[in-house]
Parts: C-alpha cells; structure tokens; sequence
C-alpha cells in the first residue's frame, strides 16, 4: 500500500495459500466501521437539508447488490446489454490499444461484463493482475474468487473499500501498464463537481502508458430514459427503497418502506435523471443510532441518486478537465451507451 495514514486500517479477508496452484486471491479491506460512520456522517448531513438527499453508494448492501443485477436484466434497463456489446465487439482491440498488465475496476460488482475484457487481455498474454474495487464486501469477495477460478494465470486481489475516499490507499500498481475501468456509467451517479474531482484522482493514478476505460450513458429521448428507471416489474423502486432499509439496519432506524413511493424523472436542464423516494404521508422517521428525528411532509422528496446523461463533448471536456486525452470512442449500434479509452494527456 502506499502512503497509508496511521488511522488507515488495512484488513487482509483473505491472503492466497503458501503453496498458490492456481487460486491466487488477496482480499483487503479499507472499510472496518469506516462505513457506518460514513453513512452516518452522510445521513446527518443529507437528511437535515431543506431538501432532503442520500449518496447513491448506500444502495448497495447484499440486497441492494442483488436487485441491482435484477435491474441489469430488464428489458427497459438498456445500458448493460449496450456495454457488453461494446466490451464483446472491441475488448480484442482495446487489448491491443492498452498491452495492459493490470486491470482495476472501480465499482466492480460481479464484474459480469468485465469477463470480455479480461478474457481478450488474458489472450493476449499481457495481463497478470485483476484488482476489483467496491464498497460492497460479500460482492468483492465472491466475485474475486469466481474470477480467479476462471482465470487461473491471474492474479485477483480484491479491495474492499470506497472509491471517493480511499484511491490513495489502493495497492501499489504490480505490472505495468495499468487499464482502470469504470464501467456501468457509475460516473453518472456523480455530480458534476464530483465526477471531476475523482477523474482527477484517477488520473493522478494514470503514468505514461496507462489507460483508463470509462462507461457513460448517452443522452437520448426523454421516454426511453424514464422508462429504464420506472421498470414495470417494480424492481427499480425496490432498490431505491433499499437505501430506508440500510438505514433501518445500519442506523437502528424506523423507516417504513412502503410509506415512500419510487420518482425517476429526467431533468432535462441538467441532464440526468433523478431518483427520489416521496413520502405517502405527513410522518415523523427516527435514526435511534444518531438520535436524530427526520421529519416529511406529506408528498415531500429526497433525492437518492443522479444518473447524468452524456454526449462525447461532456465526456471529452471532463476527461480534459482532470489531464485526460480521448484515445477511442466506442459506442453500441443504436448509440445508446459509450465506452471511453483515454490515456494521460502529457
Ligand atoms: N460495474 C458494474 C456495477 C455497477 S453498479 C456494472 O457495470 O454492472 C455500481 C457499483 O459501484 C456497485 O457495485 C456499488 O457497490 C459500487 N459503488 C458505488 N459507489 C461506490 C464507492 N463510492 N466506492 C466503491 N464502490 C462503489
Ligand atoms: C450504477 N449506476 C450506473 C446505475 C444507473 O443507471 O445510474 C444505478 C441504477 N439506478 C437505477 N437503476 C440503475
């Protein structure tokens, strides 16, 4: 690890076998109780705001992981099955492109549509080390032991931690060139103040040589946008709705659920599509752990997520923003979905 603070707990959740045949996993975790101490420093600040709002990352306990993957594959969520097109159609040439060694991705997950990009780097023999990144630990854990099962010249070593705080403390880049990916259009669930502050970090992450790969949803009819976030089979409302649960159980709160209706409409000035949760009713919610009452008015919202939209001018001005350079644009046949590879610019 490199310039790790002395209040920055590293935790090994599982280190590979002496005699490694095969399975090379390393898991570590940056988080302890760092997490609940997050959201509760971000429940403190968001819920007591004139208007009412919660970082999206919370979302994403086991359940939250879980209706996630649902939503991947429902016929109005278009963004996943567009990136795997892009990542089935041109892994081999970003393969070529980047010669990387290593591959770390932000906000992993499963990691499902990153298995094309790791297959066609594994080919072409370079690649020696897959570092998933993610907040969520059952998430890392499982899929860096899938992975390196799958691809047994690899080594796995999986980080829990979160992306916006923790980058500095990430391990040491082991063979070089790197690729970071952040796929999925994460980047999306960030401000606009945000996304340029972390592209700065994850450039600051970038030498010579190394890539970044960066997922965007593309900006389209206003329809088709509302309807991938009002899915008729109700699951995006359940994964919204899951951040109350989280707080229910990481701060012993009394939210109820399905007193809150699910809101995904797309701002068109901003140009993302905003997700609320809206009281049913006039109710008072306690947060025992924080000693805090949170008081709605009937019909009153708080925003849970942004999902900002992009065209390739946004993408190339923030990429420039944070010292990025535009190497290829790819995008799937409809032009839904992009997949950015930039290098350094200097
Ligand atoms: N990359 C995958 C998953 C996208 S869902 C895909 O494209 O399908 C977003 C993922 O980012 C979730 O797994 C969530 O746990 C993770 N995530 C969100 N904010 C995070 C943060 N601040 N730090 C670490 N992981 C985060
Ligand atoms: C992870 N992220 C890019 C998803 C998105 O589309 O913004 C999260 C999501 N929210 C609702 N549906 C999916």
């Amino acid at each position: 690890m490199t310039g790790e603070p002395r209040s920055m707990q590293r935790r090994t959740i599982r280190s590979p076998p002496s005699s490694a045949e095969g399975q090379c996993v390393r898991i570590d975790s940056l988080l302890e109780d760092d997490e609940q101490r997050s959201l509760a420093r971000d429940a403190l600040e968001g819920l007591r705001r004139p208007r009412k709002q919660m970082p999206s990352k919370h979302f994403y306990d086991s359940r939250g992981s879980a209706l996630f993957d649902q939503i991947c594959e429902l016929p109005e969520y278009y963004p996943t099955r567009a990136e795997r097109e892009i990542l089935s159609t041109h892994a081999v040439e970003i393969a070529k492109l980047t010669h990387a060694a290593e591959l770390v991705e932000l906000g992993a997950g499963t990691a499902a549509k990153t298995r094309a990009l790791l297959r066609a780097l594994d080919d072409q023999g370079a690649l020696r080390r897959y570092v998933p990144i993610d907040v969520t630990s059952a998430v890392v854990e499982d899929c860096a032991v899938a992975l390196s099962s799958e691809f047994p010249r690899l080594t796995v070593h999986g980080v829990i931690c979160d992306f916006e705080r923790h980058l500095r403390h990430l391990p040491a880049s082991g063979s070089k060139p790197r690729l970071l990916a952040l796929l999925g259009g994460t980047i999306g669930n960030f401000t606009p103040a945000g996304r340029v502050r972390l592209l700065r970090e994850i450039s600051a992450m970038l030498a010579p040589g190394d890539h970044l790969l960066l997922g965007t949803d593309l900006v389209k009819d206003p329809c088709v946008l509302e309807a991938a976030y009002n899915d008729s089979a109700g699951v995006t409302a359940e994964f919204n709705r899951n951040l109350l649960h989280v707080m229910n159980s990481a701060l012993d709160g009394n939210f109820d659920p399905a007193s809150f209706d699910h809101v995904a409409v797309f701002d068109e000035q901003e140009e993302w599509i905003e997700m609320r949760l809206r009281s049913k009713r006039k109710q008072t919610v306690s947060l025992g752990a924080l000693e805090l009452s949170v008081h709605f008015e009937e019909g009153e919202e708080m925003r849970t997520e942004i999902s900002a939209k992009f065209t390739r001018r946004r993408v190339e001005s923030e990429l420039e923003s944070a010292g990025l350079a535009i190497v290829r644009w790819f995008t799937d046949g409809e032009g839904m979905f992009a997949l950015t590879l930039a290098r350094p610019a200097t």
